[in-house]
């Protein structure tokens, strides 16, 4: 699939206001893979098809959860954290997309993981400052990620706001989302991935 085919594709599921969100992660994928040296085509694909299965219903996700043997503890929660894996399974199998490193930065592109590659971080952190997300503190977020260098401590903020702001709802933390926290943790001595 070329990038004008992944944008009909996206255009022609998705509501109007969740395609254009998925331009602006393509377009903020790529100025970061720019500003960190990472592969620039695999982020604007990645931030293209990321959010495909968003609106999907959540029996026919949890079906691909089963068909697909992915992690059985993703049936626990709703479309907010299956719609990343369930996409990445779907371009998979049902759309010729087989590069490894497009399929995992779509499938953790909410939740984070420890040790993500370059690209998964690129496309997590662009799902998040996207220019018209207005979550409060973004702008923070922005310039740590335009401006100070490191992907690495860009991921652990997002995750720690992420992460308290869930808890603050009473919301199940999914594990990888833990994990990610834990891994990317400025308060301990940490070599930088990137
Ligand atoms: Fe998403
Ligand atoms: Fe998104």
């Amino acid at each position: 699939m070329n990038k004008q085919q992944a944008r009909d594709l996206i255009e022609n599921k998705l509501p109007e206001k969740r395609f254009k969100h998925s331009l602006r992660v393509a377009d903020t994928a790529i100025k970061l893979a720019q500003i960190y040296g990472g592969d620039v085509d695999k982020a604007e694909y990645a931030g293209i098809l990321h959010d495909f299965c968003k609106y999907d219903d959540l029996g026919s996700m949890y079906q691909i959860v089963q068909q697909h043997e992915l992690d059985t503890s993703l049936l626990s929660f709703g479309s907010e954290i299956l719609h990343g894996p369930v996409c990445a399974a779907l371009m998979r199998t049902e759309y010729g997309i087989d590069d490894p490193e497009i399929l995992s930065a779509i499938a953790y592109h909410t939740t984070g993981r420890a040790q993500m590659t370059k690209t998964e971080k690129i496309v997590f952190i662009a799902d998040y400052i996207e220019p018209a997300r207005q979550i409060p503190g973004v702008e923070e977020i922005r310039e740590m990620a335009y401006n100070q260098g490191s992907l690495d401590r860009t991921v652990y903020e997002i995750s720690k706001r992420t992460v308290l702001h869930l808890i603050s709802n009473d919301i199940t933390v999914f594990n990888s989302t833990i994990e990610c926290l834990n891994y990317y943790n400025y308060s301990e001595e940490r070599i930088e991935d990137d």
